[in-house]
């Protein structure tokens, strides 16, 4: 089966870049991306975006900047992981092209009615834009089948706070309204990141490589393999964003399982976090309101994930 075409929303940063440049060597389709306040103000993560397509031969892929701030809290960025500039502080000319007019979320309504039920909704940073979407056009979720997001943690730690994921935790009240909308979420969590983890042989092949693509992608990950020494033992890091955009390529690279699920808004040490009924059948939802069924990786073919990125990476 081909994968669909998808429309990206992202905060490129270091593992955005990553997944980028291995879904297109791949040969999937992206058919446009919007940024997000994240790693980075939206506008460097536009930015960004243009010289990782440039990168990867996809001049002709649209970016308009996304949301500035989250909908209910003050905006904070990651620079002090993925580096002053978001691309591991690699000092990148200034892309070829300017940023496309309006903003990320009208991108995504436009699309969604250009394009009915013909793409699938990747999101890979904070989901303000998605929930603006929403918003803007009620209808939206009948239009897209299906949202596949890199974000929240159910069974381990979170990576900003004991409980929340980054992307979950930089606008959680974006992240419930798109949950709570009629469409099929898919959220790829810290559960199965990070397992997926670099091996030293990857990086030997991916510093071993010639092309253009595999030179970026070393240049930036020396940053992000750097920073995350601090929390993993040896040199390595978990490819978070890569793994989201590598299932619609590859769907079976993992089996699912399907949860009750909200996002803790209130929570004075929990805000952010994705709660899941673990109680509960999974064919039968709570019937609590702002409780809604999502579905998670359960096992995950971690191998073959990460020969399938180093084969990506490295090609050409
Ligand atoms: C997520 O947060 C960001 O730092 C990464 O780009 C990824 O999308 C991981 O928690
Ligand atoms: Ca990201």
């Amino acid at each position: 089966m081909t994968a669909r075409p998808i429309l990206l929303d992202c905060d490129t940063g270091i593992d955005d870049a990553l997944a980028i440049l291995d879904f297109t060597a791949r040969g999937g389709e992206v058919l446009a991306v919007g940024s997000v306040h994240g790693n980075v103000p939206a506008p460097i993560g536009a930015r960004n975006t243009l010289r990782v397509l440039e990168i990867a031969g996809a001049e002709d892929v649209p970016v308009c900047v996304g949301a500035a701030r989250p909908l209910a809290q003050p905006l904070l960025t990651a620079e002090h992981v993925h580096g002053q500039d978001g691309l591991g502080n690699t000092n990148q000319p200034s892309p070829r092209r300017p940023v496309g007019e309006g903003s990320a979320a009208e991108q995504i309504v436009r699309l969604a009615h250009a394009r009915p039920g013909e793409f699938t909704l990747v999101a890979i940073g904070p989901l303000t834009n998605l929930a603006l979407a929403l918003l803007l056009d009620p209808e939206l979720a009948r239009l897209i089948p299906e949202v596949i997001i890199m974000g929240g943690a159910v069974g381990v730690a979170g990576n900003v706070s004991p409980t929340a994921e980054a992307n979950i935790w930089h606008d959680p009240e974006a992240a419930q309204l798109v949950i709570e909308a009629d469409w099929k979420v898919t959220l790829v969590t810290l559960d199965a990141t990070m397992q997926a983890l670099l091996t030293p042989t990857d990086l030997e092949a991916i510093q071993g490589a010639t092309g253009e693509r595999a030179r970026f992608a070393w240049a930036i990950l020396d940053h992000y393999l750097t920073v995350y020494q601090q929390w993993l033992p040896g040199r390595t890091c978990p490819l978070h964003d890569p793994l989201a955009l590598a299932l619609v390529l590859d769907p079976d690279l993992a089996t699912y399982r399907t949860l009750p699920t909200q996002v803790e808004l209130r929570g004075l040490a929990t805000r952010g976090a994705t709660v899941c009924d673990l109680r509960t059948d999974p064919a039968s939802p709570s019937p609590e309101p702002g409780w809604r069924m999502v579905r998670y990786l359960d096992q995950l073919d971690v191998e073959r994930f990460r020969a399938l990125f180093v084969a990506g990476i490295t090609a050409g």
